[in-house]
């Protein structure tokens, strides 16, 4: 996935203006750059580090300690224009029951592949639609999941929930799994900008699923936004955020539209003169911004925002916020294991991409195999950049000290340098942190691309802003 960020703040409008005009030069709203929730970016990932990758790197885990499991639900019932996951519309569950028989299988290699007594810290499902799946189907899932690597010790369960795909009996089959976080796909609620973008999605029909969510004991909710959409305005915005801010969630991801036609195809459906200008853009995502944190959300990252209770305000205090493939994270577990066709799995030694395509991912698991088939054997300079960008992108700041453990640490120095000359006054210098200031945020991507080995593989990402 490709997308997402959000804008600083500024205090009159004339220096938002410069602000504005010093940041265009710096690339804020040309600048094409990966989201960095990997380093290196999947687009690094080749056909070369695959299945033997894979189950070498399953086979090498220490059981006692725990994974997380990600679980892709590549189907919808209804296709989004802007959406630019991977999934697949369907109007009947026959591809999804055997999608889920796949699985299954692809469970039970992984069975015979990792060692006795691996346990899970965290799941999550994602999509496409996990609420595609009717109870029966979750349950099946979700003991089948646990069964091939068992809960661990304050095991935690999330899943993207559509509210308009999803009634009681599917959350009661959740939260019966265990299900302890829900994410809600809401992006807009004005009605011109849900016919732009294909997604009609009511208020009440939204309420009602947070209501069901919260009787069925699940404490944690997270609302997921899109600015920079179709016909969006900043009155509209307004409207969308007091609805979100009644619905009360812990936890608020505002991403920015990402426009990018060539990949997603459905996106040719929407309008380019119908979405909004850079500089509207960019005003959006303030609006937002400063909406959330002045209703008492703590900003979290590029674009998180969390009551200062909530577990990944917490970890972003205290310098325990990670960036994985669903965004920002408080997930302590080094290992990611990607379950389902395109997901990715985390490994010390690298990545390694599933199958992207159904057919394929399919096909590989029904011929007996791994379905591991792209992916990246991490190098010590690897983790070093890696390093400094989940820094920058997580806390704002390189912590020098943090890093000189590394042995090529000193490699870094000309990098550190350039960006202090070039992003003056958007990045300073105290003692052992470099840090990016808050009104340089909002270039944040485009600070931590200085550290990227890959930056070349550009051309296929969102813009900055
Ligand atoms: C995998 S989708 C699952 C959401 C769920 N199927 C639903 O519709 O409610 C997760 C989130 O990705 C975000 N997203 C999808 N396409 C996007 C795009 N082109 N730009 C920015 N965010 C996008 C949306 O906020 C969406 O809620
Ligand atoms: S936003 Fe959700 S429902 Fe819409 S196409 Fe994307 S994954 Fe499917």
């Amino acid at each position: 996935m490709i997308w997402r960020k959000y804008g600083a703040a500024a205090s009159c409008h004339d220096s938002a203006m410069t602000n504005l005009d010093d940041m265009r030069r710096l690339g804020l709203f040309d600048a094409r750059v990966p989201r960095y929730t990997s380093y290196p970016p999947a687009t690094a990932f080749s056909p070369q580090t695959d299945q033997a990758f894979q189950t070498a790197s399953l086979q090498a885990l220490d059981p006692a300690v725990p994974v997380s499991v990600y679980v892709h639900i590549p189907f919808c019932e209804r296709l989004c224009w802007f959406c630019a996951c991977r999934t697949q519309g369907t109007t009947t569950l026959k591809p999804v029951a055997n999608y889920l028989q796949v699985v299954l299988k692809e469970l039970a290699l992984l069975r015979d592949t990792l060692p006795q007594g691996v346990r899970m810290g965290q799941m999550h499902w994602g999509g496409g639609t996990p609420t595609i799946l009717p109870p029966e189907m979750i349950r099946t899932l979700a003991k089948a999941v646990k069964d091939v690597i068992p809960p661990a010790e304050n095991f935690s369960f999330s899943v993207e929930i559509d509210p308009t795909l999803v009634d009681e009996a599917k959350i009661a089959a959740l939260a019966e799994m265990g299900m302890t976080r829900a994410s809600i796909g809401i992006q807009d609620f004005a009605t011109d900008v849900q016919e732009a973008i294909g997604r009609k999605q009511s208020f009440a029909q939204t309420r009602a699923c947070v209501e069901t969510l919260r009787a069925a004991g699940i404490t944690s909710l997270n609302a997921d936004l899109v600015y920079g959409l179709p016909y969006q305005t900043p009155g509209k915005l307004a409207d969308t955020i007091a609805k979100v801010s009644a619905l009360d969630p812990d936890r608020i991801a505002l991403f920015g539209y990402a426009h990018v036609p060539t990949f997603s195809k459905r996106q040719k459906l929407i309008p380019d003169d119908a979405l909004p200008k850079e500089e509207e853009r960019y005003h959006l995502a303030r609006q937002a911004a400063n909406a959330f944190t002045g209703s008492g959300y703590t900003a979290i990252g590029i674009d998180h925002f969390g009551k200062p209770e909530d577990s990944l305000t917490r970890a972003a205090k205290s310098g325990h916020l990670r960036r994985n493939f669903q965004g920002y994270t408080d997930d302590t577990c080094p290992t990611l294991i990607g379950i389902g066709a395109s997901s990715i799995s985390q490994f010390a030694e690298g990545y390694i991409q599933n199958a992207a395509a159904t057919a394929a991912y399919i096909e590989r698991i029904e011929a007996g195999q791994l379905a591991g088939h792209r992916g990246y054997a991490m190098t010590e300079t690897d983790r070093l950049h890696a390093q400094a960008i989940n820094m920058l992108m997580c806390d704002f700041e390189i912590d020098l000290t943090a890093l000189a453990s590394h042995p090529q640490a000193a490699t870094l120095t000309s990098i550190h340098e350039a960006l202090l000359k070039d992003f003056a006054g958007y990045v300073t210098r105290s003692g052992d942190k470099i840090s990016i200031t808050p009104q340089g945020r909002a270039l944040t991507r485009i600070i931590a691309q200085r550290y990227d080995g890959f930056s070349s593989i550009a051309a296929q990402y969102s813009q900055a802003s």
